[in-house]
């Protein structure tokens, strides 16, 4: 018996869960799992009617669940950043949850913008660390009276590596943002990242940074990633710089097996990714913690453009779904979930616009429950 924690959020979201649970309850009542589905209301209509985000009460209840099963936030009625900060955000560093898993897998039927490439040229991992990096929210914005010298400003920042204290005047504003890579969080995702090549048999790990300048941080991360290389073996390790590895995702995808990279640079690449495996509708993000409470995710947004119009292409949240299962150890019910999308993808007579198609959200939902009662 699994309790899972499902937050459907704002716009599409609702619509995407709807089909991500009636595929996952299919698929469950073939393989006889029991999913507790223990729904919360948090979003923005939550939030515009009660003020409330996301409480702690709410955290400390979905503490002792095996996992959440999330949709999207983003509403344009209230400010950017809020939900998003406050909820998503908020559940990514509460758990503790220090692994992106961004599978680029174009299946068959999915249009691909790269001339010449094929399903089998695009198949690897991006794992991103998720709670470092230039996302630990430390940083500094000078504004105010006094005149001073940007280059002193420079300076001091240099020799201080952390702080100074300026006011400025208005044209003088500066602003500055530290990033952070630490040992033990650098090892574990790195780690994580060899763990998972061994375990799908991928026999090369690429790691990203920007060493050749940032060398503090970056210059730690590949101290880490080459010990950690040490204990595998049988697994071929490169180091690409970020801007170089843009250049290969589209020169040669085939390449790569099993990407690690730090959180900004991994923020990056991955929406590149999303777009050589055919775009947001088919891309599915873990957000884990291999020791506590996960979250799985599609890529996209709540895109209020389409919400509420029952054309949202499910997949990517259907898709994120069978990751929650492989993550719980149901292996083969995930399986059964990704088979079942790739045969209907790989017919094209079922699928959503986005996907140059017509059919509804509900009926790519229906289609793929029905091919997993019938396989
Ligand atoms: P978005 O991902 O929601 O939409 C971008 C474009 O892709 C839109 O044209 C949308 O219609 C289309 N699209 C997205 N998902 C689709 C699907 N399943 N099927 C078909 N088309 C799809 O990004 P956008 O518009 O920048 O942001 C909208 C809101 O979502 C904002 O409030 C943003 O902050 C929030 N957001 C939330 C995320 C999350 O909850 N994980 C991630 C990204 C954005
Ligand atoms: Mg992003």
């Amino acid at each position: 018996m699994y309790n899972i924690a499902l937050i459907s959020g704002d716009g599409v979201g609702p619509e995407i869960i709807r089909e991500g649970k009636k595929v996952i309850d299919t698929v469950s009542n073939k393989f006889n799992l029991n999913i507790n589905w223990n729904g919360f209301p948090f979003g923005s209509e939550n939030y515009l009617k009660t003020g409330e985000l996301l409480p702690d009460s709410a955290l400390n209840e979905i503490k002792d669940m095996d996992a959440i099963y999330f949709g999207a936030v983003g509403d344009p009625r209230v400010k950017p950043g809020i939900l998003e900060k406050e909820i998503l955000l908020k559940i990514r560093f509460y758990f503790d949850q220090y692994i992106n898993l961004r599978p680029i897998k174009l299946y068959k039927g999915v249009n691909c913008p790269l001339k010449d490439k094929t399903t089998e040229d695009i198949n690897f991992y991006v794992v991103r660390e998720n709670t470092e990096d230039f996302y630990i929210g430390t940083g500094g914005h000078f504004k105010g009276k006094e005149n001073i010298d940007h280059l002193e400003v420079k300076r001091k920042l240099f020799q201080t590596k952390i702080r100074v204290e300026f006011s400025l005047e208005k044209e003088e504003e500066l602003a500055y943002q530290i990033g952070l890579v630490s040992r033990p969080g650098a090892k574990r995702v790195i780690k994580y990242a060899f763990d998972l090549a061994e375990k799908k048999g991928m026999k090369r790990v690429t790691s990203v940074d920007k060493a050749n300048v940032l060398t503090n941080i970056y210059g730690l991360w590949r101290e880490v990633f080459e010990e950690i290389s040490t204990q595998y073996k049988n697994i071929e390790t490169e180091f690409n710089f970020v801007d170089a590895i843009t250049m290969y995702f589209i020169q040669k995808p085939e390449w790569f097996k099993v990407v690690v990279t730090p959180n900004m640079f991994g923020d990056i690449i991955t929406d590149l990714g999303a777009m050589i495996q055919g775009g947001l509708g088919v891309a599915v993000g873990g957000n884990i913690n291999p020791e506590g409470v996960s979250m799985f995710e599609p890529v996209h947004g709540s895109a209020p453009d389409i919400a509420g119009k029952n054309i949202a292409n499910p997949i990517a949240t259907i898709l994120s779904g069978a990751m929650m299962l492989d993550h719980l150890g149901e292996v083969k019910a995930a399986q059964a979930i990704e088979n079942a999308v790739e045969t209907t993808l790989s017919e094209g007579k079922i699928k959503t616009c986005d996907l140059g198609g017509n059919s509804s959200t509900i009926e790519v939902g229906d289609e793929i429950a029905k091919k997993i009662r019938e396989n």
